[in-house]
């Protein structure tokens, strides 16, 4: 097998042939996912909500999500390992965004960092590529700042804000992005964006027409029961097959069944 690199993407776009991308941020599900052919790792912060049970993205930090990484990187031969750099750890100024970028790829050796935001990152962009780190962008419905707008809703659905993704899309690109996601804006808006750009968009909740797809794990795996937003497609429903097999070992204790002779030394 060949290693995935951001430029085998850009190839990917160029060839027409879709990014499969989901989330992960430990070493055992890193090796199941890398040996099942995901061509991209993104240890999101959305470990945040799937990993620590906060409500927001925003309480995780650059150690936590270095930590995340390491385990990541250990488990994964195959894949691009992007890092979600935490809120906090970039909006102060594009210095304290490098240097963040920096300690990523020097302690974790991921092969690329994501932030969120438009116009007021493109500083913090330049500079980290600048560096020579590859910088993955993150439009539409960005968590980190949920609390401005208030709601997970469907963003850009009014041409204004359409219109200002558009233009911040274009200034990712030229800014040295190898690849932008678009979270949760209608499919004809991420079809002008994907159409526009030269480099690859990976779509959640953005229709069929990005350059590739994210999903975060737990979500895909069925993993929390609760959480079914239209985008979602389940492919497995480990939230009623785990708690299945738990039962099924709690009762073998509780009987004794567990363990047999053949168990046993
Ligand atoms: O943190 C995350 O899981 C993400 C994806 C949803 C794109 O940023
Ligand atoms: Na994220």
């Amino acid at each position: 097998f060949k290693k995935i690199t951001t430029h085998s993407l850009l190839q990917m776009k160029q060839q027409n042939e879709r990014i499969s991308m989901l989330t992960c941020y430990d070493y055992s599900m890193a090796l199941l996912l890398d040996s099942a052919g995901v061509d991209c790792l993104l240890v999101g912060d959305s470990a945040s909500n799937v990993m620590a049970g906060h409500e927001t993205t925003l309480p995780i930090t650059l150690d936590q999500m270095i930590y995340h990484a390491q385990c990541v990187v250990r488990g994964t031969n195959r894949a691009l390992v992007i890092v979600d750099l935490p809120f906090g750890s970039y909006q102060s100024n594009s210095e304290i965004a490098l240097s963040s970028a920096i300690r990523i790829m020097k302690e974790t050796g991921a092969h690329a960092i994501k932030l969120e935001g438009g116009l007021e990152v493109v500083d913090s962009i330049k500079k980290i590529v600048g560096a020579g780190i590859p910088v993955m962008g993150h439009l539409g419905l960005t968590p980190q700042s949920i609390y401005q707008f208030g709601s997970y809703g469907v963003r850009a659905k009014e041409a204004d804000e359409a219109n200002k993704l558009l233009a911040e899309a274009q200034l990712l690109q030229e800014a040295g992005c190898f690849g932008l996601v678009l979270e949760k804006i209608p499919a004809e808006l991420a079809k002008q964006v994907s159409e526009q750009l030269r480099i690859p968009t990976i779509g959640i909740g953005a229709g069929n027409a990005c350059d590739g797809q994210v999903l975060v794990m737990h979500d895909m795996l069925g993993i929390n029961t609760e959480f079914k937003p239209r985008f979602l497609r389940r492919y497995l429903n480990l939230g009623e097959l785990i708690p299945q097999a738990v039962k099924a070992y709690v009762a073998d204790v509780k009987s004794q069944d567990f363990p047999n002779a053949g168990e046993s030394y």
